[in-house]
Parts: C-alpha cells; structure tokens; sequence
C-alpha cells in the first residue's frame, strides 16, 4: 500500500498519512481499546464500497446495484452470529456508540430511566453521561465499583436497581479490569423488569474467542466496537434476540443513521473471518496472558493496580499510594516522549479531575498483535515504571527511548510497511 494517488493530489494528507504509519511503527501503543488490523481489513476498509449507497438490509434495499453490498454484509452477518452466537446482529452502526445508541432508539422513550456505571469508576460516555446524548434524552442514575476492591458490588447494584426502578441496565465498560458476572446482571434486570444492554465494545475479541465470560445468553441487546481486540476495523455492532430484530434494524435506519459504511462492513467481514480462525483464540488468550504479565510486573515495581490485577486486556494503575505528586497526564505526557503511548485514567474514588486524573489505563491488544510475549510485556512494565518514578529526568527518559526503539524495530507492525 502507498499513498502515491493521495501524494498527487493532496501531499498534506499525504504526509500526516505517512507520518502516521511511521508513528505506528516507531511506538508501542498501549491504548487499550486500540489495535492494529490486518493488511487483509486495510485493504477491505478501502475498498470501492465506499462508493456505495445501500440504505436498507440484504435483500431488502432502497437502492439498486447491492448485490455484492448485500454478499458483504450478509457475510458480516453471519460471521458475527458464528462469532458470538447471536440471535440477531446488526453489523450497520458506525461505532460502539452508535451502537448503543441504536439499542436506546430500539426500546426506550425519551425521559425512561438508565442505571448504568459511573465513567470515573470504568464507564463510557455513551452509558448515560451529562455531556452525551443518553444522559441529554434519559433519565440516568449511576452505579459505582466498591472503592476498597475496584470491584463490581453486585449486591449494591441490585438494591440500587430496586430503589430506583430504571427501564434499562448497562453492563459493560472501558476501564474495568475484571470479568463480569453477566448472569447476575441479567437477574438484576429480570428483577426489576428492566432491558439488560452488555456493552462489550472493549472485550468483543475475548468474548468471540472465548477467553472472556460472554453475556449473550445474559443479555437482551449486546454491543460493541469492532477495532478493540477484535482487529476488524473501526466499527460497530448490535446483537440481540430475534424478538427485539425489527426494532434494532428499525432504530439503526431510519432511526440514527441512512446509508452504511459499506467499506467498513467489508472491514468487519474481513475481521470477523480472520477471528473465526483457530489462531484467533490464540491471539486473544495471549492478550490476556499479557495483561497479567504487564500488571505483575507494575505491582513488582512498586505500582499499585486498581482490583490488584486484571482478568483481560487491560490494567488500571493508581498512582495516588507510590506517586502521590505526580498525575495520570503527567505520565502519560512523559510516557510518549519515549514512545510509549497510553492514557490517563480516572480511578475509582477519583480526587483529582477528568482532564488530569490519578491513574493510567494500559492495554495489551497491540502489542499482542505485533508478537509481544509475556517476557516482553514485563519488560515494558519495567520501561513504564522507569518513566514514572522518572518524569521529569531526561536522562532516565532518553535510556527507556532507546530501548523502545529496539522493541519496536524487533516487532514489526506490517510485513511489507506501507509507505512512510
Ligand atoms: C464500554 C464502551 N462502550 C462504547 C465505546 C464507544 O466505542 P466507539 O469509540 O466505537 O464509539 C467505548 C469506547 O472505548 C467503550 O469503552
């Protein structure tokens, strides 16, 4: 892949394209919910379904000419039924958000209730906050993780549940490092005859590779992104049971959207195809194996992780306990000049603000992609807890960049890079 035809005519883009490829390859990125896709979904991704007009579902389109739309998004369809072992999917929302927006569309009225997790203690925007949508439209009352384990207190949500009578629970979340009991979550909704929405936008890949519990069989509608740790580009999706089709399809168009982004559903079908094989499972159980490895080597150094560890592709590290002057910005500002790029993160009982809060959230999915191994990981965990107890030591910083320059040209992103 080269950038020849946007170089001819737009040499900025083409630039900042290729600045980009360099930055990916030159960087360890330990966003959580990033990743690196294949060639195989690159080349999907680009493709002339861009072009593409096919408001509508297979078969059943306002437009004419959808013959091959329809074969990739039928393909998408049932890749993602095998995958998750969905009822229905709708693979049509251009992201997670969308996605969830799609599910509110579907069986909420505007000013019915949300119980969903609070954003400082793991959520997402999309769950209800004041600054989005949900939290504009509906009516949302927040649930917390106990502040002493970083854990879910299943009991607490249910007499919240109780208390407050919500129309729908939100499980699922972005910052939060344990496996979740889907099943009691879906009782808790039973109990209060609420709608359950699992929104597992950042452990899609887990769950489909069965190294992750799955709420499928817990949950009326489950959501997701399709570019976290499952590598099919960026995306979303719904899934949820057959007696809630119509009003899914319906709430994604004409609902929140018209035509699809026929070149991404190419991408998902294309992903989804590569997760249905067998190394697919092996990529996921050593995201996770990575994760552990990263974690225990934080806490070997000093570092103190929110629930003491993880169960899947993510740690959340509390620096209030071992760095108590310096912030999760100040890390993250330190953490890239060296080439290792994560976020800060708001931990559990957060004290300081949104914009420069205690904790940094760190993710295995790509460098997983790129051939990490537990070894590797532990030694980025040294690399990282080096820049934090260092952060304003040039020295220390200039030493960790060096070695992350060699991890980098050691685990290449793409056999062939594409042009930089
Ligand atoms: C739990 C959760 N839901 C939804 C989303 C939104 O996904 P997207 O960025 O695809 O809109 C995220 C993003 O990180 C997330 O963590």
């Amino acid at each position: 892949m080269d950038y020849s035809h946007v170089r001819d005519v737009d040499p900025e883009v083409a630039d900042a394209l290729e600045g980009e490829v360099g930055r990916q390859q030159d960087t360890l990125a330990m966003i959580a919910s990033e990743n690196h896709v294949s060639e195989a979904v690159l080349e999907a991704q680009s493709s002339v379904l861009t072009n593409k007009y096919a408001e509508g579902y297979p078969g059943e389109r306002y437009y004419g000419g959808c013959e091959f739309a329809d074969d990739v998004e039928q393909l998408a369809i049932d890749r993602a039924k095998e995958l998750w072992g969905a009822e229905h999917v709708n693979v049509q929302p251009h992201s997670g958000s969308q996605a969830n927006m799609g599910v509110y569309l579907a069986v909420l009225e505007p000013g019915d209730k949300i119980l969903s997790l609070d954003l400082t203690h793991g959520g997402h925007l999309s769950h209800g906050h004041p600054a989005n949508f949900a939290g504009q439209v509906y009516d949302v009352e927040q649930y917390e993780v106990d502040p002493d384990t970083g854990r879910l207190d299943y009991d607490a949500v249910a007499e919240q549940a109780e208390a407050y009578d919500p129309d729908l629970i939100v499980s699922g979340y972005s910052a939060y490092t344990r496996d979740v009991d889907w099943e009691r979550m879906g009782e808790i909704s039973d109990a209060v005859d609420a709608y359950h929405l699992a929104d597992i936008a950042h452990i899609t890949g887990l769950v489909a590779a069965g190294v992750h519990s799955s709420p499928v069989e817990h949950a009326d509608f489950v959501t997701g992104s399709t570019h976290k740790t499952i590598r099919a580009g960026r995306g979303g999706i719904i899934m949820c049971r057959e007696e809630y089709a119509d009003e899914v399809d319906k709430a994604v168009i004409p609902g929140m959207q018209g035509g699809p982004l026929l070149h991404n559903v190419a991408g998902k079908a294309v992903g989804f195809q590569e997760a249905l094989q067998p190394e697919f499972e092996a990529y996921a159980e050593q995201t996770v194996a990575n994760a552990e490895a990263l974690g225990e080597s934080l806490k070997e150094q000093g570092l103190s992780l929110i629930s003491g560890g993880t169960d899947n592709h993510l740690v959340l590290v509390d620096l209030r306990e071992s760095h108590p002057d310096t912030t999760g910005k100040d890390v993250e500002e330190a953490l890239e000049e060296v080439g290792i790029v994560l976020n800060a993160n708001t931990v559990p009982g957060e004290t300081r603000s949104a914009f420069n809060p205690s904790g940094i959230r760190a993710g295995t999915p790509s460098l997983t992609t790129r051939g990490f191994d537990e070894e590797a990981c532990r030694e980025v965990g040294e690399l990282i807890y080096r820049v934090v107890d260092n952060v304003d030591d040039g020295d220390v910083k200039s030493e960790v960049s060096s070695r992350v320059d060699e991890l980098c040209d050691a685990h290449p992103l793409y056999e062939e890079l594409p042009s930089r």
